[in-house]
């Protein structure tokens, strides 16, 4: 394992019963605040995703975005936002999706990416998956080729890796 990993996992703060009673929050605020486990972070996606001919970084809103636009700007990709609904004001692509309670949306603008642009998807954190296989599908409706999920974490105990469609998802720490 690259050993830069340990300190990344060790930033991240876990805070149980959050937003619910039961929920062991990972929260990646505490690695943003070790400035060396953040560089980290991002070179660790950079090195995978140099000169693997990606256009597009698709980051999803909220904290999609606060991985995404670096790891863009050092690989030369454009960076396009997925977003909560009704945020983005020129015409829209739609894809809701399920949560454990009630339900989702993440909207793309049309025209971002063309089709058969390669793309990589950015979040912060797989739990069910449900929000990944909704960007997939968002991407793979205006006929990009979606190659790779990157995260920083996974709940593993979730299966979220098993309801991507065999996209290849790649992440940093396991969180048990
Ligand atoms: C969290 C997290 C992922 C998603 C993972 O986002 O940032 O995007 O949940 O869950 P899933 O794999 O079960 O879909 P959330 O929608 O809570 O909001 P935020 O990113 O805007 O904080
Ligand atoms: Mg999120």
């Amino acid at each position: 394992e690259d050993p830069r990993v340990r300190g990344i996992a060790a930033a991240i703060r876990v805070v149980p019963d959050f937003p619910k009673p039961g929920i062991m929050f990972q929260d990646i605020t505490t690695l943003l605040l070790d400035p060396d486990a953040f560089k980290n972070t991002v070179d660790m996606f950079v090195e995978r995703y140099t000169d693997m001919d990606i256009s597009v970084v698709a980051g999803i809103e909220a904290r999609g975005f606060i991985f995404g636009p670096p790891i863009a700007l050092s690989i030369g990709a454009k960076f396009v936002p997925l977003r909560k609904p009704k945020k983005l004001p020129g015409e829209v692509i739609s894809e809701n999706y399920d949560l454990e309670y009630g339900s989702d949306c993440l909207q793309m603008h049309v025209g971002a990416v063309q089709p058969g642009e390669r793309v990589l998807i950015v979040d912060d954190l797989v739990a069910t998956g449900g929000t990944l296989r909704a960007a997939i599908s968002l991407l793979e409706r205006v006929g990009a080729e979606v190659v790779e999920c990157a995260c920083v974490i996974e709940l593993p105990e979730l299966k979220g890796r098993e309801r991507l469609d065999g996209k290849p998802l790649y992440i940093l720490v396991e969180s048990h």
